[in-house]
């Protein structure tokens, strides 16, 4: 018995394998053995493992940035209150502020919500903006940090970025914090380049990593339907965490979910939730229609391996 519950899964360093999985590695004798035990033993059902480099659970997030009406997303909540969602996966959604607290009192609570925002400090006379004080008040758990489109469309630097980030940790809210290269850095070899810049911003405000997700949204991914392949995307997500080892610390590297946004949909998630490195997802489009969003939520399925 003792020689059956060694043989799978094995940790690697910060990977988790699965050895009866990996072709390359012939089996052994002793391999053999176990394997014939495991299937001799058939009212031991097989145990399922998820298998990912990092420790934390999947994450997946949808952000419906500045769209729906009141009755539009009376309808969303409706659909997503009666998906069926794996359990294994922490849900998000972020609404527009002024549906924040709709949304807040209407929806299951086995989604939290976000905000697309929070301002970089205490509230008062900041004319048009949102305080995080206010976002915990109407019960807001999450705000997302760094999207392109504030970086690009609205201007916001790494500095201003960062002190939201440290904010709005201090007081308590999660960040899903994003980094990511336009086209024309990828194309000129600087993606790592980009993505640890960005990266570093964060690293060197914030308090703590407890309360962070990294959201990779590669900019030319972002609502063009061109979704990054799956090996695009978990090239990054290595090196990200490889930073994060070297420069924060190898617990902060497993514990991160890394997660990946840029044009998924209900049709490429399942073969980008196989990467290893890949934690779950931030959607944008596609977390507008409430089955959808639910089946990006379920492709934590994929990640499982019998043990
Ligand atoms: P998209 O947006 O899924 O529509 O590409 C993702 C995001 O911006 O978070």
């Amino acid at each position: 018995m003792a020689m059956v519950s060694t043989y799978c899964p094995q940790f690697n360093g910060l990977r988790r394998s699965c050895p009866k999985l990996d072709n390359a590695q012939p089996q052994s004798f002793l391999q053999h053995i176990n394997s014939q035990l495991r299937l001799s033993s058939s009212r031991k059902p097989c145990r399922a493992v998820i298998a990912m480099a990092g420790s934390g659970k999947f994450f997946v997030g949808g952000n419906w940035k500045c769209n729906g009406t009141k009755d539009s997303i009376t309808k969303l909540v409706s659909d997503l209150n009666s998906a069926k969602l794996e359990t294994d996966v922490d849900v998000v959604v972020a609404p527009p502020f002024v549906y924040l607290d709709q949304v807040n009192a209407t929806l299951t609570d086995r989604i939290e919500v976000s905000a697309q925002n929070s301002w970089i400090g205490k509230g008062g006379a900041f004319t048009g903006e949102i305080s995080v004080e206010q976002l915990k008040d109407i019960g807001c758990k999450w705000v997302i940090l760094g999207h392109s489109e504030r970086r690009h469309v609205i201007g916001e630097d790494d500095q201003f970025i960062g002190k939201k980030a440290a904010y709005a940790l201090n007081e308590g809210l999660g960040v899903i914090a994003c980094i990511g290269e336009l086209l024309e850095e990828r194309e000129a070899g600087k993606t790592f380049d980009v993505c640890f810049q960005q990266l570093k911003s964060f690293a060197d405000v914030v308090p703590s990593w407890d309360n962070i997700v990294i959201a990779y949204e590669p900019v030319w991914a972002i609502g063009t339907g061109k979704v990054a392949t799956p090996q695009q995307a978990q090239e990054v997500h290595v090196a990200v965490r490889d930073w994060l080892k070297k420069n924060v610390s190898e617990e902060v590297a497993s514990k991160t979910r890394i997660i990946y946004g840029g044009s998924v949909n209900g049709s490429n998630c399942v073969e980008l939730a196989k990467q290893e490195d890949i934690d779950g997802f931030l959607v944008g489009g596609a977390s507008l229609k409430g089955p959808e969003f639910a089946t990006i939520v379920n492709s934590v399925i994929s990640k499982r391996v019998a043990a």
